[in-house]
């Protein structure tokens, strides 16, 4: 471990950057987190001090630990705070251009020799890494919705990631609490490949008339304990990033089998991305 890392850069207070900010915070990093606008930082706050809450509930922590806790997370708007950072990791939207924006800049924000890690759930690590002047500093680090509570983080090695950088991330990981387990780049790494399909054919089966939501569901969590069932795993990770992860696997394999299902698209064009937006294969 590379206990010289001491403060992270967290980029992107979305759902996973706000998970991804608590853990470090709540292990004891000193926490840069840095969205484009203050509203996003504001909400990402208001969602850590929720979900603190949910353990200081049970007596896991005291009230003065949760204070301490998000104290330790210093919101920005500004990209050259991460100068500081002894490490970041990038958790914005799941699009390559933006990812490829905000790699670039980072890259001329943190001081040489720092790692720049990557929450994408499909993007190809060694095209980020490519864009940077530090290719052997660049490495996946995925972690799972809600990230308090998943305790896997897949680390995707690039095909220029050093040996050293990713020792490093999978300590770090360690440190969290999580497992990391090791995945070389390939469209959607392990997790994605796998489920995304499932989700995608669980599409298909509701639109085929095969059977409803609700009975595709209990299929899988009855028949095979899964906490939940594909399409309420599709609402609760969002259709719209689905769809997304869809075509990466379908360009990045050239495959039609991976091709999104019409009913998911349809959805997504409809304004329907699940929970977020209270109507998904469920109203929420
Ligand atoms: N933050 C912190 N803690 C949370 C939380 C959150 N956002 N959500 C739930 N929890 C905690 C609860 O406090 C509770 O803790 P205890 O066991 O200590 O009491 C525990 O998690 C279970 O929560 P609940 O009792 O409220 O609800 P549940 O038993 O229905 O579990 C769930 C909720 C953990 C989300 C469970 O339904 C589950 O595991 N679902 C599957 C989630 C999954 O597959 N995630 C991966 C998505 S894919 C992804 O993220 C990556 C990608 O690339 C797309």
């Amino acid at each position: 471990m590379d206990f010289r890392i001491k403060t992270v850069g967290v980029i992107g207070a979305g759902t996973m950057g706000s998970g991804i900010a608590h853990v470090f915070a709540r292990t004891g990093f000193r926490v840069l987190l840095c969205d484009v606008e203050q509203r996003f930082l504001e909400r990402a706050l208001g969602q850590i001090r929720t979900n603190l809450g949910r353990e200081a509930a049970k007596g896991k922590l005291t009230a003065e630990e949760v204070e301490a806790t998000v104290q330790r997370i210093a919101p920005t708007t500004d990209r050259e705070a991460l100068a500081e950072a002894d490490f970041a990791v990038e958790a914005a939207t799941e699009r390559f251009a933006l990812k490829a924006e905000i790699f670039r800049a980072l890259d001329g924000v943190l001081p040489a020799g720092r790692i720049l890690a990557t929450n994408t759930s499909s993007i190809s690590i060694t095209k980020l890494a490519a864009l940077t002047g530090r290719p052997q500093e660049v490495i996946g680090m995925h972690f799972f919705n809600p990230v308090p509570v998943m305790t896997l983080v897949e680390v995707i090695r690039g095909l220029a990631t050093s040996d050293a950088t990713y020792a490093t991330v999978r300590a770090l990981a360690e440190r969290l609490g999580k497992t990391p387990v090791e995945v070389n780049d390939a469209p959607g790494f392990v997790s994605n490949r796998v489920l995304m399909p499932l989700i995608n054919e669980a599409a298909y089966a509701v639109m085929e008339g095969v059977a409803t939501a609700e009975a595709v569901d209990q299929v899988f969590q009855l028949g095979m304990a899964h906490p939940m069932g594909p399409l309420t795993l599709a609402d609760f990770i969002g259709l719209d990033v689905c769809v997304d992860i869809m075509r990466v696997l379908y360009e990045g394999h050239g495959n039609p089998r991976f091709a999104p299902c019409p009913l998911l698209v349809r959805m997504v064009d409809a304004g329907w991305l699940g929970r977020k937006a209270g109507r998904g294969f469920y109203q929420y």
